[in-house]
């Protein structure tokens, strides 16, 4: 990389045109199952007040506790705090208490794709800034919700040709009230025994005992075998919910693996909790997980209400399609190149670029004052499969050359058939067209 006095802040990333082949390739599979499943889109603000995250995700965890970006304008003394968006659950149901969404028709199906920030040490795909793709499905509270959920996530891993490489991890952590229960035994059963924990898992003891379940420290896993279990504090309810949830992803065909550990990093879970892990490294990498959150929107100052959702990393989904060989297949071919001489060809050929753009050919036309010979070289780097050249003789000719860049052969014809000729070259069927008419439902383009 080229030494440079300005990089991307530490955890950032420019997305490279490359890369948005990928993000585009994403976003378009997230869109049409979306709109298949009836999800609608909705955006919310990048920064929100940090009260949301506090209630909802939770004050002990690690992403509030330490991982929100602060937004800092001038504040006068008592003036809300704002953070920049960890995520989109809260600030979703935020919405759907703000704009009465539980005046709609239940439940109330909506998806995201956006940026969120958290300020967490970077490492291999962890970062400050990255971009998830997100479902929520609020207002009703049913295990077939859960599955039909989790079906249309297979479907779009299915779609980026990873899900292979993905096993999913499911596990159902009860009510807060059994959880709360929980918790004090857990607390209970290390009391005197706090000193054998590591550091770390003695802090999470006394805020967030829950996180032992899912800790990396090996002697905490030692200290759990003797541990209570979740699983003997749940209600009958909510194992009948999970058995449900288990049958109906049988009945989908959907692969599943139990796991008692999995407890998710935000606290506005109840009942189902799931991940897609990948099959050779597992949790570090989960490419993205989610689950019931029935608390939610009480929390946040709305009517009791139900919901359930997930979110997808896309920067780790793009790693998994990069390392399966996936390619994001893309419009962005250069069709024709324009080479020209002289400032009369220059003014043609302005007319006929902006008349190629139109009717759909990928037009590039540097215009620049450089030899034929130099711009047929960039013609060459820009991968172009057509060039259209015109000097002086050209212009006094009312000609163009037209040279097909791999066959290395060119003919010269009369301006005026320069366009149709092309359009029969490339084909009308690969014409770049665009009308909005025929792409209703897909203005939804970043
Ligand atoms: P999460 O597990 O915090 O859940 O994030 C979901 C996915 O986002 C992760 O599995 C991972 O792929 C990606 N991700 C998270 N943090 C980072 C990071 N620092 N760098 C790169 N990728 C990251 C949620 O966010 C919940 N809101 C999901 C949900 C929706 N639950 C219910 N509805």
């Amino acid at each position: 990389m080229a030494e440079a006095k300005f990089r991307t802040p530490k955890g950032t990333h420019d997305v490279l045109p490359e890369d948005q082949r990928y993000m585009t390739y994403i976003k378009k599979a997230v869109r049409h199952r979306a709109r298949q499943a009836g999800y609608q889109r909705i955006d919310t603000p990048l920064f929100e007040k940090r009260e949301i995250f506090e209630r909802g995700i939770g004050e002990h965890t690690d992403i509030v506790e330490k991982e929100l970006f602060m937004v800092s304008a001038k504040q006068k003394e008592g003036d809300a705090e704002f953070v920049l968006r960890p995520e989109f659950t809260a600030s979703v149901c935020r919405s759907y208490i703000e704009h009465s969404m539980n005046q709609l028709p239940q439940p109330v199906e909506l998806y995201s794709i956006g940026p969120l920030f958290r300020h967490d040490r970077p490492q291999k795909g962890r970062y400050r800034q990255f971009h998830q793709f997100n479902f929520e499905i609020i207002g009703l509270r049913d295990p077939s919700l859960d599955a039909q959920l989790i079906k249309v996530i297979t479907k779009i891993f299915t779609d980026l040709q990873i899900l292979d490489r993905l096993k999913l991890q499911i596990n159902n952590i009860g009510t807060s009230e059994n959880r709360k229960a929980y918790t004090e035994a857990l607390k209970d059963f290390f009391i005197g025994k706090e000193r054998n924990l590591p550091e770390i898992d003695r802090g999470r003891l006394k805020v967030n005992p829950l996180r032992l379940l899912d800790s990396k420290e090996e002697d905490t896993h030692i200290l759990l075998k003797s541990a209570p279990s979740l699983e003997q504090f749940l209600d009958d309810e909510s194992k009948e919910y999970h058995a449900t949830v288990l049958e109906y992803l049988e009945e989908l065909g959907i692969p599943y693996e139990e796991n008692i550990s999995l407890v998710r990093g935000l606290d506005y879970y109840t009942q189902t909790v799931f991940e897609f892990w990948d099959q050779s490294t597992g949790a570090q990498n989960a490419v993205g997980g989610g689950g019931r959150y029935d608390g939610l929107i009480e929390l946040l100052g709305g009517k009791p209400t139900p919901g359930v959702g997930f979110a997808g990393g896309m920067e780790r989904i793009i790693w998994h399609m990069k390392e399966a060989g996936v390619k994001a297949p893309h419009k962005d071919q250069v069709d024709v190149f324009i080479a020209q001489l002289g400032p009369e060809a220059k003014k043609k050929c302005l007319t006929l670029i902006s008349e190629l753009r139109d009717i759909g050919v990928h037009t590039i036309g540097v215009l620049g004052e450089t030899s034929i010979k130099s711009q047929m070289r960039h013609a060459d780097r820009f991968g172009a499969k057509y060039t259209i050249l015109m000097g002086q003789i050209e212009v006094k000719e009312d000609t163009i050359i037209l040279r097909d860049m791999a066959a290395g052969k060119q003919k010269q014809i009369p301006f005026k058939k320069a366009v149709p000729e092309i359009i029969k070259l490339l084909g009308k069927k690969n014409l770049d067209t665009y009308t909005l008419k025929d792409h209703l439902g897909e203005i939804d383009e970043d």
